[in-house]
């Protein structure tokens, strides 16, 4: 009984043992992949190695782990980041590169960061302080026509600030750089008000012989009516001259008249005479039949002669 009492307690402790040990190989065993760099971390003593391993199964001291970075190309994306250009203006784009740590500063890096997220972070705080940089060195102006320019200046900032950490920048591109829409809507207006102003430009010459040309004919309308308004008065004087030379030229002829009839080397006529003269001549001028009643002194005069 004794006997095997032992033998299954000697039995259930090489179990024991055995599980403990498999564990402690499974925990002490990491593989690393061929896109990933690890630097081996013992998480007991707190001690960090110096070699950063490339892809493998590796073991270690229990307690240890591999803090990896990638050992590729990392894509870092800015989209739709609003930034100032140097007229202040509000611009927003589109903004992506691959960046990779060297490996060789690998423990410099975690001494300094602890973990790849960290590092990413930073990584990415720094991108973005570099791309408002290079958005305020460029004027509006200057995002439409000089794209490539500003491309190359981003490319360079983030070459030197990616350098001090290490970092190598590549494959950047820059694309849907976008204006406020105000800015843009003002930015049509100015161009149609400029088209408008050409077109006005280009009637003016028009414009300005049409205009002449209206004052030149009101100018020729002008004397035309001028001349003949001097013509008309010429005429109306020359005939008002006439008749009034006439009407004087006809009482002078009448006054000669009635001077020969009083005048005594004339007809001698007393002053009834001349009236009753003058009354007869009243009545052989008028058309119509004429009925007077004249004072005796004429009377004698009209006595028909039996
Ligand atoms: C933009 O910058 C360029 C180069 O410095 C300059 O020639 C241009 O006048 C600027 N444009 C405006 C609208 O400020």
């Amino acid at each position: 009984m004794g006997t095997k009492n032992t033998c299954i307690g000697i039995s259930i402790l090489l179990v024991v043992i055995a599980v403990i040990s498999i564990s402690l190989i499974v925990t002490s065993l990491k593989k690393l992949s061929s896109d990933e760099v690890g630097l081996q971390y013992n998480t007991i003593q707190k001690t960090l190695d110096d070699e950063p391993k490339l892809e493998g199964l590796y073991t270690g001291p229990p307690g240890y782990e591999f803090i990896i970075f990638p050992n590729t190309f990392t894509t870092m994306g800015f989209y739709d980041l609003a930034c100032l250009n140097s007229d202040g203006v509000d611009i927003r784009l589109n903004v992506q590169y691959q960046y990779k740590a060297h490996s060789t500063y690998m423990k410099k890096l975690i001494l300094e960061f602890k973990t790849f997220k960290i590092f990413k972070e930073v990584l990415s705080n720094i991108g973005e302080a570099a791309l408002h940089e290079a958005c305020s060195h460029f004027n509006t102006t200057q995002f439409q026509t000089e794209r490539g320019a500003f491309q190359e200046f981003l490319i360079k900032t983030l070459h030197d600030r990616y350098n001090i950490l290490h970092c190598s920048v590549t494959d950047l591109q820059v694309n849907n750089i976008v204006r406020p829409a105000a800015y843009e809507a003002s930015i049509r207006s100015k161009e149609r008000a400029r088209e408008d102003i050409r077109v006005a430009r280009s009637e003016e010459p028009r414009r300005l012989t049409e205009a002449d040309t209206e004052i030149l004919q009101a100018e020729t309308q002008g004397k035309i009516i001028m001349n003949k308004a001097e013509s008309d008065a010429r005429i109306n004087h020359n005939k008002a001259t006439a008749e009034a030379e006439a009407i004087r030229a006809e009482f002078q002829k009448e006054a000669e008249a009635y001077a020969f009839l009083l005048n005594s080397n004339g007809l001698g006529l007393t002053q009834e005479g001349f009236i009753s003269y003058l009354g007869s001549r009243v009545i052989a001028a008028a058309k119509q039949p004429v009925y007077i009643n004249l004072g005796t002194p004429a009377k004698t005069s009209y006595i028909a002669k039996p």
